[in-house]
């Protein structure tokens, strides 16, 4: 709707016509940078592929490979380290209950068999995404003996608040003793 015809208007009409065509140009040029940064950051993840992403089929997981049940839980490698492999789904961890050595470097090998879930442990920096079809793989040391809640922190559906586990960390050496009899350890049946 035109604005009254009053004395001094038309000088103000073209101020204010001036100050917004140059608020259009910043808006578009804002727009325009943006546009170039996701073509830009496009093609450089194209050409430039993350290399040490792992890939597993979700739907197969229980079948074969590393993920299968009995394979689940920590073990002990020829180097001394540990590594823990855990699945996650609606609405559970498997296994529920790790069980992990104090002053030990822990390799977490996790993914997920249906949809993206979250892994993050309470009272450390461990914090990560499942997502189906990859496995998130990181290194951590625990520093004492304690139990830490795990609850997933990615919402995966009516289930999600009620989706958690447990992460007790003992003494190494309690640990790598447990450790000779087994194959396997978590702390499950505890
Ligand atoms: Cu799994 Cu939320």
């Amino acid at each position: 709707m035109p604005a009254p015809l009053l004395p001094g208007h038309s000088a103000s009409h073209d101020a204010a016509a001036k100050a917004e065509s140059r608020w259009i140009i910043f808006v578009i040029a804002v727009i325009g940078l943006l546009l170039c940064l996701i073509a830009f950051t496009s093609l450089h993840w194209v050409m430039m592929p993350t290399q040490r992403i792992e890939t597993v089929n979700p739907a197969t997981l229980h079948l074969a490979g590393e993920f299968t049940e009995d394979n689940l839980g920590s073990a002990i490698e020829p180097d001394g380290s540990v590594t823990v492999r855990v699945v996650g789904q609606q609405y559970a961890f498997n296994p529920p209950c790790l069980l992990v050595p104090d002053k030990t470097p822990v390799r977490f090998r996790v993914t997920s068999a249906d949809l993206i879930h979250g892994f993050i442990i309470a009272d450390t920096n461990v914090n990560v995404m499942l997502e189906p079809g990859y496995i998130s793989n990181f290194l951590t040391t625990f520093k004492k003996p304690a139990m830490h809640v795990m609850p997933c922190h990615e919402f995966c559906g009516v289930g999600h608040a009620g989706m958690w586990a447990r992460v007790k960390v003992i003494d190494k050496a309690d640990f790598f003793r447990q450790a000779q009899n087994r194959r396997r350890l978590s702390c499950v049946e505890q």
